[in-house]
């Protein structure tokens, strides 16, 4: 039986600023595959985050690991040359945030980058039809943008299901990212419906009394087990 993908992608929002290398390390250390970086710009949503220059640096001190920036920005086109010359490997951007949503994707991938549209609770997961074939991968928020820590939206459940549905229909192999206050059993039933990335955060492997570098190693020990793997 061949078991389904989990790629476990921590938030480095989730670390503490005067601890990051260090947590950053042991992220690595439990066996992590992406980095999330999520940059904010203050405007689209109202919070900020990481400057751009923290996905160089840990691009060259960790080469191996996915840098998945997540754009919580208005004109995504904009950091789109900055993003590149740090390394970036895997961009999404949130729809609303441009009036070009496919020009955006395309100029992702002609910049040799990966590319994805995030999708907000408010919005159907429908949104994508029209540039599915340009997707990589699509982000489902789980929560509203903008925050780490909360709770995460159950109804999104079926959402994951409907996005799986799309996938097939139109034979697509873009990528399911779920955003958002990741936790279990919820990530396990995100599985069964069809996602692949998993945005962990404080209910999984921040926060947590055994630490970082345990808790990520429990997280795709049990989700990879919840799959029959
Ligand atoms: C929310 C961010 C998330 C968040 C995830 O706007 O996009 O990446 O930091 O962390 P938790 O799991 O704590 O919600
Ligand atoms: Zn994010």
């Amino acid at each position: 039986m061949t078991t389904a993908t989990i790629i476990n992608a921590p938030s480095l929002a989730n670390c503490s600023f005067t601890e990051l290398g260090q947590q950053v390390e042991e992220l690595v250390q439990g066996g992590a595959h992406w980095f999330h970086i999520d940059i904010m710009d203050g405007h689209y949503v109202p919070n900020l985050c990481f400057p751009i220059r923290l996905v160089g640096e840990l691009k060259k001190k960790y080469p191996a690991m996915v840098a998945d920036v997540h754009l919580m920005v208005t004109d995504p086109m904009n950091y789109l040359p900055l993003l590149k010359q740090n390394n970036a490997d895997w961009v999404s951007f949130h729809m609303d945030a441009t009036s070009f949503s496919r020009r955006t994707l395309t100029t992702i991938q002609e910049l040799g980058m990966k590319a994805g549209v995030v999708i907000n609770p408010s919005q159907p997961v429908s949104i994508i039809e029209p540039i599915i074939r340009f997707l990589d991968y699509v982000v489902l928020m789980t929560v509203e943008p903008g925050y780490p820590g909360q709770k995460f939206m159950v109804d999104s459940l079926p959402r994951v299901s409907e996005l799986a549905a799309l996938r097939k229909e139109h034979s697509a192999s873009f990528l399911i990212s779920i955003d958002g206050g990741v936790d279990y059993p919820n990530a396990i039933e995100c599985a069964r419906r069809g996602a692949e990335v998993y945005v962990t955060g404080v209910f999984t492997v921040f926060q947590q009394p055994d630490g970082i570098t345990e808790a990520c190693k429990r997280f795709q020990k049990t989700m990879t087990k919840s799959l029959g793997g």
